[in-house]
Formats: structure tokens, sequence, C-alpha cells
């Protein structure tokens, strides 16, 4: 049977990301946590692994009865930064905007009754500008260098060092943004409205909600599959 234990929580999501919906279930972090072996996971949030185990096993299972998963391991460095770019980094770009006015919106009208609106508006708006520049960088500079480390001319243009380096700033950026979502859902209890919530109200959490579940599969993507495979390309030329 697959040692589950010693594996790393980034990757057994890598291999199967419908396991993801099972670390979801329990509370553990398998984006910013994502090199965390699934037993330190488990002893963090106080949670027996036997349990998470059973739930990973049982969700395999699904898996192999339904091959809905998309399995990004076998990707290539094009395939996967085209992949992020087209869907998550497009769906920050259309649904940032919106989820600001919506922030600000809710917490002008209920701000006074409800003052966790005003704090949900002020870290929102904070996280959206640096993902947007973060998205940036990586379409300007370190996707397009990405793509080149597959062409031989590439490879030689800059140290592997460089090369870690930068990707240590965009792993530091994502867990700067991966605490802002912790706050939000501490703001929010879980993104749940309250009874008399309006619409808009309800609009922006269910928003909220899953602006985190995509940014956290954004950024596993790339901190356990892109960014590691970058490195290994690298590294199969001199430095
Ligand atoms: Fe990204
Ligand atoms: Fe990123």
């Amino acid at each position: 049977m697959k040692d589950f234990r010693s594996e790393t929580v980034g990757m057994l999501v890598a291999e199967q990301p419908l396991r993801a919906s099972v670390f979801d279930r329990f509370g553990i972090d398998y984006c910013c946590g994502g090199k965390q072996s699934l037993v330190v996971a488990c002893e963090q949030g106080g949670i027996a692994p036997d349990t998470v185990i059973a739930g990973l096993i049982a969700s395999d299972a699904e898996v192999e009865l339904d091959q809905a998963g998309e399995n990004w391991l076998n990707a290539s460095l094009t395939e996967l930064v085209d992949h992020i770019q087209q869907t998550h980094h497009a769906y920050l770009k259309g649904e940032l905007p919106r989820l600001e006015l919506l922030a600000k919106k809710v917490a002008r009208v209920h701000g006074v009754r409800e003052p966790r609106l005003l704090k949900v508006e002020s870290v929102f708006s904070a996280l959206s500008t640096e993902i947007l520049e973060h998205t940036a960088k990586e379409e300007l500079i370190v996707f397009p260098f990405m793509r080149s480390l597959e062409h031989v001319a590439g490879k030689a243009k800059v140290p592997l060092a460089a090369v870690e380096s930068a990707i240590d700033c965009l792993e530091s950026e994502h867990n700067e943004a991966g605490s802002a979502l912790m706050q939000l859902r501490e703001l929010t209890d879980e993104y749940t409205p309250p009874e008399n919530a309006c619409a808009s109200w309800q609009a922006l959490l269910a928003g909220l909600a899953h602006l985190d579940k995509d940014l956290r599969v954004h950024v596993h993507k790339e901190n356990s599959i892109l960014f590691p495979l970058a490195i290994r390309t690298k590294a199969l030329t001199f430095a």
C-alpha cells in the first residue's frame, strides 16, 4: 500500500488533485504548507493521521471509478504556465475587481452593525493589490523565462541560484497571500453569512470562498509542481 504518512501533502495533491478536498475537510494546508509530510501536518492540526489516510484512500477509490482529476505531474513547463495563466490568472483578473467593489459596498452599508466587514474590506483590498502585482510579475518575467528553459538557448542565460532565489521570492509572496486568506476566513466565520445577510453580503462571502479555494489550488500547482520542475530543468544544464 502507498506510504501516505511520509509523503508531503503537496505531492499527495500533485499526484491526485481530488485529494485536496480531503485536506480541505480536515483543515490541512496543502499549498503554502505543502512541503510538510502528512504526519507532521496532522500533528500540527491535532488530527489522527489514520483518519485522514482513510479519507485519502476513499477519495482515490472514487477517482478510480471516475477519472475526473487532472494530473499535472507529467505536463511540460510550457503546458503548466499556459494552463495557470489561462485559468487561474484569468479568473483573478476578472474576479478581484468585482469582489473589491462588492467588499467596499458591503462594508459601507453594514460596517457599522458588523465592524469586521471593515477589516474584511481592508484585508481583501491589500490582498487584491498584492496578487495582481504578483501575477503580473509571473506573466511578464518568470513564466516567459520558464518557457525558455525548455529550449537549449534559454538554459544558459541565468544561473541556477538566480532561478532559486526568484522562486523563493514568489513562494514567500504565496505565504503572505495564504496569511491574508486565513485572516479573511476568521473574520467571516469561514465565509458563513449571518441569517440576516443581504444578497450582496452573501455574494461577497460566496465569492471570497471560491477565491480562497481557487487560490489554494493555484499556489499548490506553482509551489509543488511548477517550481520544482523549473529547478530540475534548469539543474540539468550548467548553472
Ligand atoms: Fe500564479
Ligand atoms: Fe504565484
